[in-house]
């Protein structure tokens, strides 16, 4: 990734990242709606910590960890308190194909597993790149629902459940000394 730095997003980056999105919301719309509170929609409820993928002055990508809601854990089929959820990742358009979203999922795998808790996410149907490198990295579906909101091309969203490689997380720290 050349010179691309992977590090704790900081309040002073949520500009950067914000130009960022907006490159994503043009090529793919994600998200299918451009927010009222964009900085906001970056900081989900329940959210655990949020990474950057930095190139000088630039954001090229963003994840962001969050507690498990119990919807997407019951869709995981595991408790809400082994899971961490991944949220609002994202690559800026013109930095694709350059391993910046491998490289967040990597940090937030080994934040969860160093909390003894295993990676779940949810991705929309239409969300091809997103189903291809989350299944490249081993990742497995176990289910799908029904999103309450229309996607860009005027579906109702489907939503895929996504498990992450079992890491010998979900025993707890304290369990696996
Ligand atoms: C999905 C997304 C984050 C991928 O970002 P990225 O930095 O380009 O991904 P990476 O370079 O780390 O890709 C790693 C691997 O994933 C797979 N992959 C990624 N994008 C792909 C695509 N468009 N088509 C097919 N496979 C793809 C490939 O196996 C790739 O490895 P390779 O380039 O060596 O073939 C990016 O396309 C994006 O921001 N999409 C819009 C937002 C979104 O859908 N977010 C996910 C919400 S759940």
């Amino acid at each position: 990734m050349g010179q691309t730095q992977i590090r704790r997003r900081r309040d002073a980056d949520m500009k950067a990242c914000l130009d960022a999105l907006f490159t994503v919301y043009e090529e793919d719309r994600y998200p299918a709606r451009w927010p009222a509170d964009p900085a906001g929609w970056l900081t989900p409820d329940g959210l655990l910590a949020a990474w950057v993928a930095v190139a000088g002055p630039d954001v090229l990508g963003h994840v962001a960890l969050t507690r498990t809601d119990d919807v997407l854990a019951a869709g995981a089929g595991l408790p809400p308190d082994e899971l961490a959820s991944v949220s609002r990742l994202f690559a800026r358009a013109s930095a694709r194909r350059r391993g910046v979203a491998q490289a967040l999922l990597d940090v937030v795998a080994d934040a969860a597993a160093s909390d003894g808790r295993r990676l779940v996410l949810e991705v929309e149907d239409g969300g091809a790149a997103a189903v291809a490198l989350y299944e490249r990295a081993g990742w497995r579906r176990t289910g799908s629902r029904s999103g309450d909101w229309t996607t860009a091309d005027g579906r109702t969203a489907l939503l895929h459940t996504y498990l992450a490689p079992d890491r010998g997380a979900g025993k707890g720290p304290t369990a696996r000394t």
